[in-house]
């Protein structure tokens, strides 16, 4: 008699016992993923049964057409949004089976988010912006300012930050914003359209951020209509009238840095 396989039965998890060391597991993971907005006549399905997986340092780019559905995924994946239907995973974990507060952890400890536009806070220096999530947990002032501007140095604004939101130009701001999301040390970064209102220098100088965050051993995913940011990704994911429908890998996810934990890497 056959045993039943598992749905999953390429990738063995949640591991019940010890892999090999190729295997990798998925932090994230979305299990037939159906998003509906609002209901009855006015109902917009955004998402059509998304299945993904993404492996721990991953750079994935999510490419398609306006309206396909690529934000709504993207804040499914930072617990921003809950699924209509279907199960979404991160590190194993059923995020169904979590409370609001359970959730909130999960974004400020996990997760990192840079947005189209900055969303800074104008009035309050680059340093204070990138404080901000460091606040939230709690840390001490000094500590907070410390990995504030070891996050300003890394995107290289060492420079610049005693310098308000308006005082900088499109791409510093971007690169403020980068700061903001990566100063908690989030495993997972997610960007919606990072580039989106950078020129062309800019968004060069953002996507080797991006590279570079991803080498330190960052799992990334970001969004983007452009083929040339795309190209900095080692998976590009083609989202239409919400379903993927292409999903090519371009590189193998960043080797883990041997001896090195992440936050020996990063601030
Ligand atoms: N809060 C909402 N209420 C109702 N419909 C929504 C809502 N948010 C998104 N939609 C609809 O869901 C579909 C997918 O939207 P989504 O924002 O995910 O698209 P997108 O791929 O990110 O597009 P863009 O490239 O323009 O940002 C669209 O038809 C959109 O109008
Ligand atoms: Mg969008």
């Amino acid at each position: 008699m056959t045993r039943p396989q598992p749905r999953h039965a390429a990738v063995p998890w949640p591991a019940t016992e010890p892999q090999p060391a190729a295997v990798q597991h998925p932090v994230i993971r979305l299990d037939s993923v159906v998003k509906t907005y609002g209901t009855g006549e006015a109902a917009v399905q955004a998402l059509r049964g998304v299945s993904l997986d993404v492996v721990e340092r991953d750079y994935v780019a999510i490419m398609g057409a306006s309206g396909s559905g690529k934000s709504t995924l993207m804040n499914i994946i930072g617990c921003l949004d809950v699924p209509s239907e279907g199960q979404f995973l991160i590190d194993g974990i059923d995020t169904s089976s979590l409370d609001e507060q359970q959730l909130a952890v999960l974004r400020n400890r996990k997760l990192g988010f840079v947005f189209q536009a900055f969303n800074l806070i104008p009035r309050m220096t680059a340093v204070a912006n990138v404080e901000l999530p460091l606040a939230y947990a709690g840390l001490k002032m000094a500590e907070r300012r410390r990995r504030a501007e070891a996050a300003l140095f890394l995107v290289g604004l060492e420079n610049r930050m005693h310098a308000q939101p308006q005082q900088l130009s499109g791409g510093q701001q971007q690169r403020v914003a980068v700061a903001r999301a990566l100063v908690t040390a989030p495993s997972l970064i997610l960007a919606d359209e990072p580039t989106g209102n950078l020129d062309t220098k800019a968004s060069h100088d953002l996507m080797d951020v991006f590279d570079r965050l991803n080498e330190a051993g960052r799992t990334i995913l970001l969004i983007t209509h452009e083929a040339d940011v795309a190209a900095h990704a080692k998976r590009v994911v083609a989202v239409q009238d919400g379903r993927i429908i292409s999903d090519r890998r371009v590189a193998q996810a960043t080797a883990r840095p041997p001896l090195l934990g992440k936050r020996a890497v990063l601030p």
